[in-house]
């Protein structure tokens, strides 16, 4: 059987650091909501066969933006399974989608607050890991110069920067392996950590500045550069 991709966005978080009025995944963004610049663009990538969006219990937001977009009814599935962590609402969407998907489809996990994502980039995570034995993730390799501060704001240390890397998301493992990963697993903030303390070590495919995660208010004005393509 041919394997297949599928996207899952964990998108239950309540977004606490953006102190907006909604969830961050909902706050308009260069003309729509953060999340549907997430859903659009994998629904736009011919690989994908189906996109499923995990949002909490309680979310009021998600259906009216699925009706609105009517290139989404049919791509996208609301799944309203959040968890308490990302890692919970991940790990409560792959049991979800448990007779939708074959153990060795292939799930890229991307997070609702990076909008910057393109088709590009879910094309090259792909290409770079159709035929690998693990999966991997976009990452991006450090620049500046890494500091070690003691608790007083004073440097301890300047770390090495070689071969370090920031994790970006697409992360992209097979269905049985990933689930199984995060049942293991403790409190890890990516699945590639999962992944790893299983002892198998996830390729790395460079990413892109323009997929950064939109955490603190003023990175919506970064977003928005980046969205309507003046960065
Ligand atoms: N997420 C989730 N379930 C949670 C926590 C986070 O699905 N219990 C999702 C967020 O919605 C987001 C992604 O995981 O798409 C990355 O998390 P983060 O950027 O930390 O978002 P929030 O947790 O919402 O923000 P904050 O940590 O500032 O509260
Ligand atoms: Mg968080």
């Amino acid at each position: 059987m041919a394997t297949s991709y599928f996207a899952l966005i964990p998108a239950a978080g309540i977004g606490a650091r953006m102190k907006g009025e909604q969830p961050k995944q909902y706050l308009q963004l260069a003309g729509k909501p953060m999340l549907q610049h997430v859903l659009d663009t994998f629904a736009a990538s011919a690989a994908i066969a189906h996109t499923f969006v995990v949002v909490s219990g309680g979310d009021g937001y998600i259906e009216d933006l699925i009706s609105a977009a009517p290139h989404l009814i049919g791509r996208v599935t609301a799944l309203y399974r959040g968890g308490l962590t990302r890692r919970e609402s991940v790990l409560n969407g792959l049991h979800a989608v448990r007779e939708k998907v074959n153990d060795e489809d292939w799930v890229l996990v991307h997070d609702a607050a990076r909008p910057g994502l393109t088709v590009a980039l879910i094309d090259k995570l792909i290409c770079a890991l159709r035929e690998d034995a693990t999966g991997g993730l976009l990452a991006m390799p450090l620049v500046d110069t890494l500091k070690r501060s003691g608790p007083d704001l004073r440097v301890d240390a300047t770390v090495p920067r070689d071969r370090l890397w920031t994790a970006q998301t697409p992360q992209m493992f097979r269905y049985a392996l990933l689930r199984q990963a995060l049942e293991n697993a403790g409190d890890v903030t990516d699945e590639a950590s999962a992944i790893e303390a299983m002892g198998l070590r996830p390729q790395l495919v460079e990413g892109s500045q323009r997929n950064f995660k939109v955490t603190l208010p003023q990175d919506l004005l970064l977003a928005e550069l980046f969205l309507k393509g003046i960065a």
